[in-house]
């Protein structure tokens, strides 16, 4: 008996089942009730009395190990079945996808450099909704009421309520900013906009703004042209000059085209600066006194400036890309030849 013991007890602890029916042979073989433990109780009632005792002994430990090793296989079964589960369609045998690391977006660098020269010299973010109401987008900065810019060629407007449009400048996120907020004001607002532009290499119908607006008692334009001077050669390069040519927006009084001298080394730059070394980068000027007093800040009081520009121009100039479409093309060849700024 002893030694039958010992055998099964071999048997048990080396036991593999890889599959259903080997941990039902298990079962059978030493768990059931016909099973080899079970002939071996039956057994019992031919062994002497006085090695009874011991040999009960026996059985009952060899049946609890054969009991734990069952619920061993089980669990062992079950948990490499989990792992051995192929969903349908899924083969194995294709080669692997090749990880490849992506590559931050030209347009999000050239705005996350805008923002550091601005919050450098103390403006925070301000950001707003992209559809907008006529109030904000229109109305608020001093758009005479048949202005062109309001007009269906230009402005995506919501057919059912034509109050409510996609906003075409940033430039309405500056007037939540004055309604919510005291001066002094230094805010730049980055953004998306749109117009209703056909997609070429030189217009899209979505693209992003920079703005900002500095709000305090004598604000003058020569903070107004310090500043930009300022952010020109820290995004340009030390040497680089400016200057502002009068221009028209109805939102500011006197208003100005930002321009950085690009210089004339060759055939591109004389292209790009129609000859005359000059590149426009954005537009800028003094706030109209109807804008603060439309946005509840008192013009006796308070002066400011405001000025935009688009962060794709500024990419486009940095960076030498000549089509605005390739920046919506997610193509990693080009997304991944930028560095940092
Ligand atoms: N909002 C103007 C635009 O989209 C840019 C601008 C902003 C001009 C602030 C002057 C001052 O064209």
């Amino acid at each position: 008996m002893k030694q039958k013991v010992e055998a099964l007890k071999k048997e048990i602890v080396a036991y593999i089942a890889s599959s259903e029916q080997e941990l039902e042979d298990f079962r059978m073989k030493f768990i059931s009730r016909k099973s080899v433990i079970g002939d071996l109780f039956l057994e019992m009632k031919n062994i002497p009395a006085e090695e009874k005792k011991e040999a009960g002994k026996l059985l009952n430990e060899l049946k609890n190990l054969a009991q734990d090793k069952f619920k061993e296989l089980i669990d062992g079964f079950n948990s490499q079945q989990g792992d051995s589960k192929i969903p349908e369609g899924l083969d194995l045998t294709l080669p692997a996808v090749k990880d490849t690391i992506g590559a931050e977006h030209p347009l999000n660098r050239v705005k996350a450099r805008i923002i550091e020269i601005f919050e450098r010299i103390g403006f925070n973010l301000s950001e707003g909704p992209e559809i907008e109401d006529d109030w904000h987008n229109f109305s608020a900065l001093n758009f005479p009421e048949n202005h062109p810019a309001r007009e269906m060629q230009d402005t995506f407007f919501i057919e059912k309520n034509p109050d409510i449009a996609l906003r075409t400048h940033t430039s309405s996120v500056q007037v939540r900013v004055m309604e919510n907020q005291k001066p002094p004001i230094r805010t730049l607002s980055p953004g998306r906009v749109y117009r209703n532009e056909a997609i070429s290499a030189r217009a899209h119908c979505v693209f992003h703004q920079v703005e900002g607006l500095y709000i305090d008692k004598n604000v003058s334009f020569a903070d107004l042209k310090q500043t930009m001077l300022h952010f020109a050669q820290e995004f340009f390069g030390k040497g680089t000059k400016i200057r502002l040519r009068p221009s028209y927006f109805p939102f500011t009084e006197p208003s100005a085209e930002l321009d950085i001298y690009w210089g004339l080394k060759n055939e591109t730059d004389y292209r790009i600066t129609k000859g005359t070394g000059w590149l426009e980068i954005g537009g800028c000027g003094m706030v109209d006194p109807n804008v603060l007093q439309s946005s509840g800040i008192d013009p006796e009081e308070y002066t400011g400036f405001a000025f935009g520009m688009g962060i794709e121009r500024m990419a486009m100039l940095k960076y030498q890309i000549n089509d605005l479409r390739l920046f919506t093309e997610n193509d990693i060849r080009f997304l991944k030849q930028f560095v940092s700024l």
